[in-house]
């Protein structure tokens, strides 16, 4: 596992700038199952992960390893149909190659999403939760190494990583199309097992939510660079120990199969919002 370069990061961002000329106004990050809404773009153009220069290939089922530019609504967006994860064996720092490759391009609005497993048990399988803060239980920080002065601050404030603004925009939109979303407080693990009922009860202990394996290392380097961070979580399963069911991925795609309509919805609506400003 070796760090990512600044150098590079220039590779990759110079082969992308060369082919997308126009200006972007948000950066997506579509978490597992989630893809479909890259159905509702009008794309311009689109990279497989692999023609990238450096860039980490996704290798999990239910993540395409696509970056799409294009517009919706009338935004112009750079969209990541699959992300990377620290299980997959990535540097943390490779795990966010992608996030500093939108910001390079002049992205400063990132929406981040994923699939999670549910910790308060007022919430349900199907329904969304705004992410209102997080808590990074992977055990490693994609800002740990060398620091390079041209990426900003290594001692980045968290006290508001979630932009107040982009989750007012979320809530009315959910309000709009009467779709459920509840607030609360994502946890991010290393995985790739999911978690113990026990780990559930500490989990829940600690103040979180929802849980998942990604999203936090992402939200850590949109702050250093800046951007504002919107997060919402698909709540896709009970946590270990909350349902009589164990747990399998398959399930987790399923479900985000069959509400895929209103998390489309959804982002098309606060993207519409985004607009307006
Ligand atoms: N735990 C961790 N990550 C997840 C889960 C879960 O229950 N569901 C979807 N991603």
């Amino acid at each position: 596992m070796e760090i990512l370069t600044p150098r590079e990061l220039q590779e990759a961002f110079h082969f992308v700038r060369e082919k997308v000329d126009f200006p972007l106004q948000v950066g997506m990050v579509l978490g597992s199952g989630l893809g479909a809404f890259t159905d509702s773009m009008q794309k311009a153009i689109s990279f497989p992960y692999r023609d990238i220069p450096h860039f980490p290939i996704s290798t999990i089922t239910g993540h395409a390893g696509f970056l799409h530019f294009g517009f919706v609504e009338g935004v112009s967006v750079g969209v990541m149909e699959g992300r990377f994860h620290y299980y997959e064996g990535h540097h943390p720092s490779r795990v966010v190659m992608g996030i500093r490759l939108l910001a390079a391009l002049g992205i400063r609005t990132l929406i981040v999403t994923n699939a999670a497993g549910i910790i308060n048990e007022s919430y349900h399988p199907g329904e969304f939760m705004l992410i209102k803060d997080h808590i990074n239980l992977t055990g490693n920080n994609p800002l740990i190494g060398p620091s390079f002065a041209e990426w900003g601050d290594k001692f980045v404030d968290m006290s508001q990583a979630y932009d107040p603004h982009l989750a007012q925009y979320a809530r009315q939109a959910a309000h709009e199309l009467q779709i459920s979303l509840h607030e609360g407080v994502y946890c991010g693990l290393a995985g790739p097992s999911y978690e113990t009922p026990a780990e559930i009860r500490m989990l829940r202990l600690l103040g979180a939510d929802a849980v998942g394996m990604s999203t936090v290392y992402e939200v850590i380097v949109a702050r250093q660079l800046h951007m504002r961070v919107l997060g919402i979580s698909f709540l896709t399963n009970f946590g270990a120990g909350l349902s009589p069911k164990n747990l399998d991925h398959g399930e987790v795609l399923e479900i985000a199969q069959k509400e895929k309509v209103k998390f489309v919805a959804l982002l098309q609506n606060i993207l519409q919002k985004i607009d307006s400003e």
